[in-house]
Order: structure tokens, then sequence, then C-alpha cells
């Protein structure tokens, strides 16, 4: 398992780290943007003196298996052995590539996330699930292989915009649901409009630790880790629905939708209480605005959920809540129930 690392010094923590990996060569995987923006904050570190820069193109798109490749590549032509060591610097898209390369090369080599964006922070790079996207298919390979250690700087975010920091806090807004009261009562009432991360690196540390206690009981996503794709099974047919739109949305602002119908459906067929499910509609919506659908969209997203990988026999699986933190996984809903959860949706 994992350790995460709640910096304190950035060069101690990681220099503490690095000692305790395999490490006769480093490398640091960075993308373009965290290349120009985050490297600079680290490649003066004594305890990265020698290490070899890989900078791949940035987005979603470069989360192939052509970028695998060349950093494959890279890591054979400049020496790397199995005791070498990879730090993966960036949002959810390098360290997930870039996990998985670790995991890959030469059949496994050590490596240490530093999330750059709170999305990666609080989701992407804990929990060890790593891979790319093929034939369209987002994550289609992957392994689960846990990084040595996770370092979360949440002075990073300073430079965040505020799109991608309301993105991430979707997922933080997903762990308060799945886990306590206080936690959910702290995350509606944030002013996401105005930030304030000094708070928030408090709210992060209690993000990360209902993820990383449900990923401690279920690492390979058998039973209770199904607690945290609330919100994705209706969220990823929004993010692919999107982007053959040509108007792609934010993963987190997806989620966010997603959560708006599964919680619909949790109160319809697990008694979710209806003022909590009024309360975090009512954020939501004030925070991440509408992505418009009609009800001529609802035969496509109603497809795009059936090719969901988390669907077994046929069947549309959802996570749903009877209350906070009393959580059902494995739920199914009829055609009907989602249609309705998407007018609900859309009623606005
Ligand atoms: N992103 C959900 C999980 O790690 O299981």
């Amino acid at each position: 398992m994992q350790q995460i690392i709640f910096h304190r010094s950035l060069s101690h923590d990681l220099a503490a780290a690095i000692s305790e990996c395999r490490h006769d060569r480093i490398f640091i995987l960075a993308d373009e943007k965290t290349a120009r923006h985050c490297m600079p904050q680290i490649e003066q570190f004594d305890c990265l003196n020698g290490a070899e820069t890989i900078v791949i193109g940035q987005g979603e798109e470069n989360k192939s298996i052509a970028t695998l490749t060349e950093i494959w590549q890279h890591l054979s032509r400049n020496g790397a052995t199995r005791h070498s060591l990879l730090i993966n610097l960036g949002g959810g898209m390098v360290t997930d590539i870039g996990g998985f390369a670790a995991a890959t090369f030469k059949r496994g080599i050590d490596f240490i996330n530093i999330p750059t964006t709170l999305l990666a922070m609080v989701d992407a790079a804990v929990g060890g699930k790593t891979g790319i996207n093929l034939n369209g298919l987002k994550n289609e390979v992957g392994a689960f292989s846990d990084a040595r250690f996770v370092i979360i700087d949440t002075t990073f975010l300073k430079t965040l915009d505020n799109e991608n920091l309301k993105s991430g806090y979707a997922e933080m807004l997903k762990h308060g649901l799945i886990g306590r009261m206080e936690q959910w009562v702290e995350l509606i009432n944030y002013d996401l409009a105005r930030p304030d991360l000094v708070m928030l690196q408090q709210m992060v540390s209690e993000s990360l630790e209902v993820k990383r206690s449900i990923v401690a009981e279920d690492p390979h996503e058998h039973g209770i880790r199904k607690a945290l794709n609330l919100g994705h099974t209706v969220g990823h047919a929004f993010e692919s629905f999107a982007m053959t739109t040509g108007r792609p949305i934010l993963h987190g602002y997806a989620v966010a939708y997603g959560l708006i119908c599964e919680l619909y459906l949790s109160a319809i067929k697990a008694g979710f209480p209806t003022d909590i499910l009024r309360q975090t509609v009512s954020f939501i919506r004030e925070n991440y605005g509408q992505m418009p659908i009609t009800c001529n969209d609802y035969p496509a997203l109603v497809s795009l959920m059936r090719h969901d990988k988390k669907n077994t026999t046929g069947t549309i699986n959802f996570t749903l809540l009877a209350d906070i933190g009393d959580i059902r996984i494995d739920q199914t809903a009829s055609e009907e129930e989602i249609r309705e959860a998407l007018d609900f949706y859309s009623e606005g």
C-alpha cells in the first residue's frame, strides 16, 4: 500500500521518499504544462541532482499507447534499470500513464506521484489505478499498481484555474457524500468562487482519508471500492456525450452532473433524504452550471451508460446511497427511472 505524505517541506519529504525507494537513476515525468509551471519548483532540489526529465504532450488525447511507448523508449535508451525510479509530476493524465509505464517497464519499477491538480490529489494519483486510453475508450488498458509514495503539496493549487479546481472538488463532494455528514456540511458551505487554500488543504486531507480507507479495504474493486463510482455511471455518459458533440467538459463537471442524477435515483430507490438531495443539487447548479441536454439526447446517454465497463450482466450498474455514508453498491435502475433522473437534471 502506498504512503501518502502531506508535505511540510517538499524538498525534505521528497528526499525522504526517494531514500526509501530503489533509485540507481531518477527520471521525472511531466507534461508540457507541468514542465513549464511545476518543474521549476522542484528541479533545484539536491535529491534530484542528475535526474533525467521526460516531457510528454498534455491532455487526455496523449494518454495513449504512442506516448506510453515514448516513455518506455526514453527509459530504455537512457539507461533505466529495474532499480530506477520514476517521479510523476502532474495531473491525473501524467500520474495514470506514468504509473502504468513504471508498472510495466522491466516488469515494474518504483514510482512516486506528485499530483499538481486537485483532481489528481484527491483521486487519480491515489489508489493504484494506472492506465491509458485506447480506441476512444478511457482507461481501456491498465494495471493496479501503487505508487510507493504520493506527496500532496497544495501550494501547486495556487496556479490552478478555477474550472480545474472545481473539477477536482466534485470528487471531494463525492467523498463527502460517501463519507460523513460533517464533511458534507463543510463541503457544501465552502466558497468555491473565492477558495481559501488553507482551509482546502485540511479538506483535501479528510477527503483523501475517505478514499484511502475504502481502497485499503478493497484495492481491486471487487466490492466496497465501487462506492467511489458514485456519480460516475451517469457522469461518464455525460463526459463521453459532450466529447461527441465537440464541446468537451471537464471530468469533475461530468461527475457533478452525474451526482445530481444518481442522488435522485438514490432518493427514489433507496430513500436518500430529499433535503440533502436538494441542498447538494443547488450547490452543484450554483457552482457548475449545467450542460444542456434535451430528451432527444436520452437514448444516446442511456446507450453510453449501458456500455460502461462497470456493468457485468447487461444491466446498468449504479452505486446509490440510502443516506450520507450509507452506501448501496451494485444497484440497477430501469430505463424509465434513468429518464426520470435525466428529467430531474434538466428541469433545473
Ligand atoms: N476513481 C475511483 C477509484 O479510484 O476507484
